[in-house]
């Protein structure tokens, strides 16, 4: 192995794999020419399987395609010039990547940036944030800008005489300007952001806006509609609202145990759910899709799988999927045995089946549980495998959840997955 590259120092990469995502939510979205990023750090983590000479290579052969070839071709002897030294440190090498990783993190298919608003709530935002990147980002430039030519300007020379130059005390224009200036910035930035609050929060609720109540719980989401008289959880049925057929959607947001922070960044805002407290939110979705978001504020050991999924429905088909939400459960004659071990179990006092003896209200809603397509708050594929096996075990899945395992026969596990399986 030459000199200067250290393989082992690639296993720490894989360490600040987890951190990437949040980088995207602090990038730019002019980065879509580097969707290839998640790629890299995919290989990279193969790379570190191949260990040894193969790594450096294929590391190389990686940066090499973001164009830094010519300075990292030739590695590692002790005399080369001090860029490539730098490339080649590992500091350097975890910078570039995290870099790309995040600039790239922020485009994703199913995109989590604020960025890419589709709403009117989160456009606002999206404008605000693009003025205090404006702002914040010149006073950077200019900073930087300045401290550099000061620098270089005002470097040392050998010709200099070996004593302290000049010193300057007191300056009544200098101290007024950066007193001044900066006042008015952070006025600006205050006035500007009030009003985005206030005018969000002012908006008109037009007399066929949809009304949602959102109660978090430790970890997942209730949905009830209270003017269509249905319950969900977990993912929310919104309809989309056009220009020339507004139909926005206004929550109301509490919590039935501790804080929770509903947060869909392309829709809206993030609004914090507190026990004892009603929060209210509005968003107008203008196109229809999946969005997703994250339980964004840390609520105990699951927090990290208390996912969020927003339907943004045609007109369409939102009527369709309130019409079958409004039917009663479908209770099958051959899940018989299944309904039976439900209700014989304490299933019952936390979920609500309706047209059933379960009517419980501290998990989710039952009723139309295929209709959906994830358990367990978005973090597995409703499918009757996973409901046997979250059934059998919850906390294979989400260690830490509220819902124990009843310890039932595996043919009493087949049996309740069945049943549930019939409530479409
Ligand atoms: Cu709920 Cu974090």
């Amino acid at each position: 192995m030459k000199a200067g590259f250290n393989p082992v120092g690639m296993v720490h990469y894989e360490k600040h794999l987890p951190f990437l995502p949040f980088l995207s939510l602090t990038t730019i979205p002019g980065g879509r020419f580097c969707r290839g990023s998640w790629p890299l750090v995919f290989q990279l983590k193969k790379l570190n399987r191949q260990k040894e000479a193969t790594s450096v290579k294929g590391f190389e052969s990686l940066l090499a395609i973001r164009g830094f070839k010519a300075v990292m071709s030739h590695p590692s002897t002790n005399t080369q010039r001090l860029p490539v030294r730098w490339l080649s440190s590992g500091v350097t090498r975890l910078a570039i990547l995290l870099f790309f990783s995040g600039l790239c993190g922020a485009v994703q298919r199913h995109d989590t940036s604020v960025f890419s608003s589709l709403s009117t709530p989160a456009h606002s935002i999206t404008r605000l944030g693009y003025f205090v990147f404006a702002i914040t980002g010149a006073i950077f430039i200019t900073m930087s800008g300045l401290l550099i030519y000061a620098i270089v300007r005002y470097r040392e020379r050998a010709q200099d005489p070996p004593v302290e130059p000049p010193q300057v005390f007191g300056s009544t224009e200098i101290e007024m300007a950066w007193t001044i200036i900066p006042v008015l910035i952070i006025v600006i930035l205050f006035l500007t952001t009030a009003g985005v609050i206030f005018t969000l929060q002012d908006a008109k609720k037009p007399a066929n806006a949809l009304k949602v109540i959102i109660v978090g719980h430790q970890f997942w989401w209730e949905y009830r509609y209270p003017q269509l008289g249905i319950a969900s959880a977990n993912e929310l049925h919104i309809p989309v609202s056009n220009a020339g057929d507004p139909r926005p959607t206004f929550m109301q947001l509490t919590s039935a145990d501790v804080n929770h922070s509903f947060w869909i960044p392309q829709l809206a805002g993030k609004v914090d759910l507190l026990p004892n407290r009603v929060n209210e939110l509005w968003m107008d979705p203008h196109k229809p899709g999946v969005y997703l978001g994250q339980c964004s504020l840390l609520c105990g050991v699951q927090h990290a799988k208390m996912l969020l999924r927003v339907y943004v429905d045609s007109p369409e088909q939102f009527d369709t999927w309130v019409k079958q939400q409004r039917e009663p459960a479908g209770l099958s004659p051959q899940a018989a045995e299944g309904r039976r071990v439900f209700e014989a179990q304490s299933c019952v006092s936390c979920h609500t089946i309706k047209g059933t003896p379960a009517n419980g209200r501290f998990g989710p809603d039952l009723t139309h549980l295929m209709s959906r397509a994830t358990i367990a708050s978005g973090s597995l594929d409703n499918n009757t495998d996973n409901l046997r096996r979250w059934i059998d075990n919850p906390d294979t899945f989400k260690p830490g959840v509220l819902m124990p395992s009843l310890h039932l026969t595996n043919q009493e596990v087949d049996q309740v997955a069945a049943y549930l399986a019939t409530l479409k």
